[in-house]
């Protein structure tokens, strides 16, 4: 047996797909209806310090210092209570060092973190695999937040999700390359991922071409990962967004997580290649714009993006670390 510690702080990085993980083939266990790929990203962090506490009567939760609704947490946490038989309630402290629900994945960082923080906390030991395994079942995209660099995550095909998990694919030095995020609205987004994917397969006329065209997308950006192929990963990073904001559009009520900016700025990725450089755009469910670069043209791409009228602040990245404790 570990030493148990009351207390746990994990720090676990964003991540943003370059292959879309969209629609879900089961809401109670949140099995994804397709696999994914993802580039974990230095600058944007979570950092979460689980405390169980004896005797609290119910879990409580704070992101950035202010006490928020703990239902989805709570049903987490209960998660890691079943493995350990405990009850023991707990305090969650979690800090983001970027804008929370506005598409820059802070349910990805931030499960990521609470896996790894809770169940050291409560004094388990869970592999990578997992970790990864608990964290998808706070929000798919958490999964692969437990790994740097580039990730797959599999849709899996039991109906236990004890296969529906990430891998690593490369680790981010071995594939430098940067991200500019494009801010153009900072308050958090009115349709939640989770919301904006339920029932998919009666919403939407197109989600079985989704799904059923998801390996040959994932199967080439595995390829052009191997290959170091930068231009055939930037294409299948464009396309894949533009479908997954296809399919969106295409539901029933239709999901518009686009402003102004936020076409502007594609334009002016656009316009970017049409110059020589070779920069490629993705979108998630919100407004903002990742810009994905060689580290060469980095300063050039964040200029261009911040002169785009309505984008607020531009944000760079390298590719980060998997998530890890911080005591
Ligand atoms: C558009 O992981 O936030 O960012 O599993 O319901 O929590 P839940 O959804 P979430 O969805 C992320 C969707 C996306 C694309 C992606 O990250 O693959």
């Amino acid at each position: 047996m570990s030493k148990r510690p009351a207390s746990s702080t994990a720090r676990a990085h964003s991540n943003i797909a370059l292959i879309k993980y969209w629609g879900k083939r089961d809401a109670a266990l949140n099995l994804p209806a397709v696999g994914s790929i993802s580039i974990t990203l230095d600058a944007l962090y979570t950092d979460t310090r689980v405390t169980f506490v004896p005797g609290m009567a119910r879990d409580k939760v704070e992101i950035g210092g202010r006490g928020v609704d703990a239902a989805r947490f709570t049903r987490f946490l209960d998660l890691i209570r079943a493995r350990t038989g405990s009850a023991q309630s707990a305090r969650v402290e979690s800090w983001n060092n970027f804008p929370t629900g506005a598409g820059l994945a802070s349910s990805a960082s931030g499960f990521a973190a609470l896996a790894l923080a809770g169940s050291r906390a409560a004094g388990l030991e869970l592999s990578p695999r997992d970790l990864s395994i608990l964290a998808r079942q706070g929000s798919g995209s958490a999964a692969r937040s437990v790994f740097g660099g580039f990730a797959q995550m599999h849709r899996g095909s039991t109906d236990d999700g004890l296969d529906a998990c990430a891998e690593p694919l490369l680790e981010a030095s071995e594939w430098p390359l940067d991200v500019v995020v494009a801010i153009t609205e900072r308050e958090a987004k009115k349709v939640d991922s989770s919301a904006g994917m339920s029932d998919l397969d009666t919403r939407s006329d197109y989600f079985d071409a989704w799904v059923s065209h998801s390996e040959d997308d994932l199967a080439g950006m595995r390829d052009a990962i191997a290959a170091r192929d930068f231009s055939t990963l930037g294409e299948l990073t464009e396309y894949s967004c533009l479908k997954m904001h296809g399919l969106m559009l295409s539901t029933r009520p239709g999901l518009l997580y686009w402003n102004a900016a936020t076409v502007a700025a594609m334009h002016a990725v656009r316009g970017l290649r049409e110059d020589g450089v070779p920069v490629y755009f993705t979108i998630d469910a919100g407004p903002q714009v990742k810009a994905l670069c060689q580290p060469a043209d980095t300063a050039r791409v964040a200029t261009a993006l911040q002169q785009v009228p309505g984008v607020l602040e531009t944000r760079t990245s390298a590719l980060g670390p998997a998530a890890h404790l911080l005591d």
